[in-house]
């Protein structure tokens, strides 16, 4: 283990699973991801999920997508820009990791294991309340790292953690989410861009693993009441 981080959410903690199986806002709300191509909706990307569709896995490989002009709606992508200190993108390939270079699996109802390159974090969804939930982060590496891969896997783990250019994003985001639905309970709002389905995809345009975990939620739900 090579730290810990924790962050207070004030959202639902569904929202947090949503966020995790949600495969449009990387590339929407975290530009980062965008300009460093870490995570663009046109990368190679797997949706996979168990049978019961209660757990998924997003999966994406870096840097086989296509120049500017096939992404044009994503405005922040620009490819001329770079980090004055690379040690951020000093990203070296594992063998372990197969092709795939970040892997977020979402176990029902709590749990995210998450690769991120050379970042190997699990993240804890600990709800108070309906309305407001801890987040905590443990970050691993292996025993026969060398102390050069331990401080890259922990810069790494920082960049897409609470402090870092990724996660601050996805707190606000659930944040304002949460402010409106408690502005009028009695309304209700439906997105339908990928139907109505339930299916494992190998492209990233589908809501299809939220719809999985509600399609379980509600069967489990409805058996308890
Ligand atoms: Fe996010």
């Amino acid at each position: 283990i090579l730290g810990y981080n924790r962050q207070r959410i004030p959202g639902n903690w569904k929202l947090m699973q949503e966020n995790i199986k949600d495969p449009y806002h990387p590339g929407l709300l975290h530009t980062w991801f965008v300009t460093f191509g870490l995570w663009r909706a046109d990368n190679k990307a797997a949706l996979k999920m168990d049978a019961q569709h209660r757990h998924a896995a997003m999966i994406s490989t870096r840097g086989n997508a296509g120049k500017q002009s096939d992404v044009s709606q994503v405005s922040s992508f620009k490819s001329s820009m770079e980090l004055e200190d690379k040690r951020f993108l000093d990203i070296v390939h594992e063998d372990w990791w197969g092709e795939p270079t970040a892997v977020m699996t979402t176990i029902f109802p709590s749990v995210i294991f998450q690769q991120q390159v050379n970042s190997v974090s699990t993240r804890h969804i600990q709800p108070d309340g309906h309305g407001n939930f801890d987040f905590v982060w443990t970050h691993f590496g292996f025993a026969d790292d060398t102390p050069e891969m331990t401080a890259r896997r922990l810069r790494q783990a920082n960049l897409f953690g609470p402090a870092g250019f990724v996660s601050a994003d996805d707190g606000e985001a659930i944040e304002l989410s949460q402010c409106g639905f408690t502005q009028k309970t009695d309304h209700r709002a439906l997105a339908l861009l990928g139907g109505r389905g339930v299916e494992e995809t190998d492209h990233m345009v589908t809501e299809t693993l939220i719809r999985g975990m509600y399609e379980y939620w509600r069967k489990v739900m409805e058996t308890k009441t």
